[in-house]
């Protein structure tokens, strides 16, 4: 077996044009499937709120919930660099932020931490980051913040917010961010912003000009009632769950997916 993949190799795999994958997990035996078919990197993402405990938002999640599936994708997926979400009101200010990112990463194992952010987490961003835990932010659609965006539609249509996530893309780069997901942008603001930045930009609903793409493993696997119009059933065509997963990862390499 190589090497593990480590968040230094995926920062080499975007300056080498190489495209990389990510799919959540939420327990160990789902982490395993995504080790064994090559998949770059597992986000333990708070949508388990959703499709795992069966609540309407991602609101309700807690850090102990975090910690908890994080331990389980730990134990399954050894070799894989695992991203684990901030719940919402988890990081409201950075001495919260600290503490609950430190048990993300003590007892969760996770390697890098998300947050839905905006440019109102710069400040906590960069305290999070001289303490050595490396961060994802999070931009376009972030569903912890539902109730005040009222749907779960596309960000960044119009001119005026687009340039709002390209600038708060930039400036969480200089803040210290790791890496960027957008969710549910146009793709050519995704373009833009992976041209903008240094780091990987992984996407969901972004189009297929970004560094990687990541998809819900329920979506994948066609398990979640409705499958959302940017993601892909990967076993509709395929005979298992593993090669499933291994299509969807040659898929992303090759550029077939998305679409
Ligand atoms: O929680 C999650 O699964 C996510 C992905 C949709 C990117 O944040």
């Amino acid at each position: 077996m190589g090497l593990p993949i480590t968040i230094k190799k995926l920062k080499t795999m975007k300056q080498n044009g190489e495209k990389f994958t990510m799919l959540t997990a939420y327990d160990a035996t789902q982490a395993m499937l995504c080790e064994k078919a090559g998949v770059d990197t597992i986000l333990v993402g708070d949508s388990l709120g959703m499709v795992v405990q069966g609540h309407d938002t991602t609101v309700p999640v807690t850090v102990d919930d975090m910690v908890y599936h994080a331990k389980a994708v730990a134990r399954g997926a050894p070799n894989t660099v695992k991203m684990v979400d901030m719940p919402f009101m988890s990081f409201a200010y950075p001495a919260q932020a600290i503490d609950n990112a430190a048990r993300l990463m003590q007892e969760g194992h996770a390697e890098i931490i998300k947050i839905e952010s905006t440019i109102h987490q710069a400040e906590l961003i960069t305290a999070l980051s001289l303490h050595g835990v490396p961060v994802c932010a999070h931009l376009g659609l972030t569903p912890q913040t539902i109730h005040k965006l009222g749907s779960y539609a596309k960000r960044g249509k119009d001119k005026a917010e687009a340039q709002i996530i390209l600038e708060d893309a930039k400036k969480l780069e200089q803040a210290g961010a790791d890496m960027i997901l957008l969710e549910c942008v146009p793709a050519e603001l995704a373009w833009q912003v992976t041209e903008s930045v240094e780091v990987p930009v992984i996407g969901i609903g972004a189009g297929k000009d970004v560094d990687a793409q990541v998809l819900v493993i329920y979506d994948v696997l066609g398990m979640s009632g409705y499958i959302p119009s940017f993601a892909k059933n990967f076993l509709a065509d395929n005979s298992s769950i593993e090669a499933a997963l291994s299509a969807f990862v040659a898929e992303v390499k090759n550029g077939a997916f998305p679409e």
